[in-house]
């Protein structure tokens, strides 16, 4: 039997500096630390500075998890695109330096991609629909005429930064989103709110300034809010990710991102699933989250498929487009 690859990932797009080892399709640790700050959001230096500090750290330790020594090492893949250039710089410096020094191919890998790919290794999804809900990222991606196309996305903020920014305003602190969960389950009365998708694509900006006046309106409680914030916006990407099954007559969904953590979240894609005869499936949470498995796995299929890893294809990109990575394994 032909010797299983060791695969390293490293992901840096924004706040996340991971490293996983997988030998072959086998996830044998996946590590993180998570840049945080109590209030000023993110500062792209400071981000750096936070990777820098990390990345020998959580290399090492998800060596050491994993029961492998650099020597075991056969293939490294980065996340090179897209996503904040300050982070990217500094996870494309580490991911070369190793490179260089084993003297092994770096595959660059695209993260949105990525949340699909480690989809659908850890479910029994072959060809979803990604619904992809992460802090700075909304978008419908699936796969039709060779590439991952966005079928819709937000015209404006990604969703959990407006769940994020909905719980400031109603003191939650940050992250919110777990918070809104929390507080949602004992919400009984459904506020009317705006309600916003435009063809395939969804907003959020309107809804979040009628939600401040509402808050400082005083008239709504905190649950009944968080309630009725979720059913609206989740109803919305649910909405949007139905009409992508319908276009491309395809039979599942995979979730990914921070707020498919949410439980109401995967409920909701799960009963417009079945309803229209479809599956919709969910990897433990771990992998929803930004991480370096899912970039580790895709750049194994990148390669296995013939990227021949060259240093001088490894250029960062923090604005490319889904559809203009070439996909040359499916
Ligand atoms: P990106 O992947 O776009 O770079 P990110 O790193 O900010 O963005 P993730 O780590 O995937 O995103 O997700 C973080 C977001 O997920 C935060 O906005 C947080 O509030 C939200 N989130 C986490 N848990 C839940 C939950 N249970 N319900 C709703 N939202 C949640
Ligand atoms: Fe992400």
């Amino acid at each position: 039997m032909e010797k299983e690859l060791v695969v390293v990932g490293i992901e840096t797009t924004a706040h996340t500096f991971g490293v996983s080892v997988l030998r072959g399709r086998q996830v044998l640790s996946n590590e993180k630390k998570v840049f945080t700050t109590e209030e000023g959001g993110m500062i792209p230096s400071k981000v750096a500075d936070h990777h820098v500090e990390a990345c020998d750290k959580i290399f090492g330790l998800a060596l050491e998890k994993a029961g492998v020594s650099v020597g075991d090492i056969s293939l490294i893949a980065f996340s090179n695109s897209p996503g904040i250039g300050h982070s990217l710089r500094i996870g494309a410096v580490f991911a070369r330096s190793i490179a260089l020094l084993l003297d092994k191919p770096l595959i660059p890998v695209n993260h949105c991609i990525a949340h699909l790919e480690i989809g659908r290794l850890l479910t029994n999804a072959e060809d979803p629909v990604l619904l992809y809900a992460s802090g700075a990222n909304t978008q419908v991606i699936a796969f039709e005429s060779g590439k991952y196309r966005v079928f819709g996305e937000t015209l404006d903020i990604g969703i959990g930064n407006f769940l994020d920014s909905f719980g400031r305003a109603l003191g939650l602190g940050f992250p919110a989103g777990p918070r809104i969960e929390e507080l949602a389950r004992n919400g009984k009365n459904l506020i009317s709110l705006p309600y916003t998708v435009k063809g395939m694509d969804v907003s959020f900006g309107g809804l979040l300034t009628n939600l401040k006046s509402k808050i400082k309106s005083g008239e709504y409680s905190k649950e009944d809010l968080c309630y009725s914030v979720q059913e609206h916006v989740f109803a919305m990407l649910v909405e949007v990710t139905e009409r992508a099954l319908a276009h491309t007559g395809k039979k599942e969904v995979v979730l990914g991102g921070g707020v498919a953590c949410n439980k109401r979240l995967q409920e909701m894609s799960r009963i417009m699933c079945e309803e229209r005869d479809a599956k919709s499936f969910c990897p433990e949470n771990q992998f929803l989250v930004d991480n370096a498995a899912m970039i580790a796995w895709t750049g194994y299929l990148k390669y296995s498929a013939g990227d021949k890893g060259l240093l001088k294809d490894t250029g960062i990109d923090p604005y490319e487009r889904t559809d203009d990575v070439e996909i040359l394994y499916r």
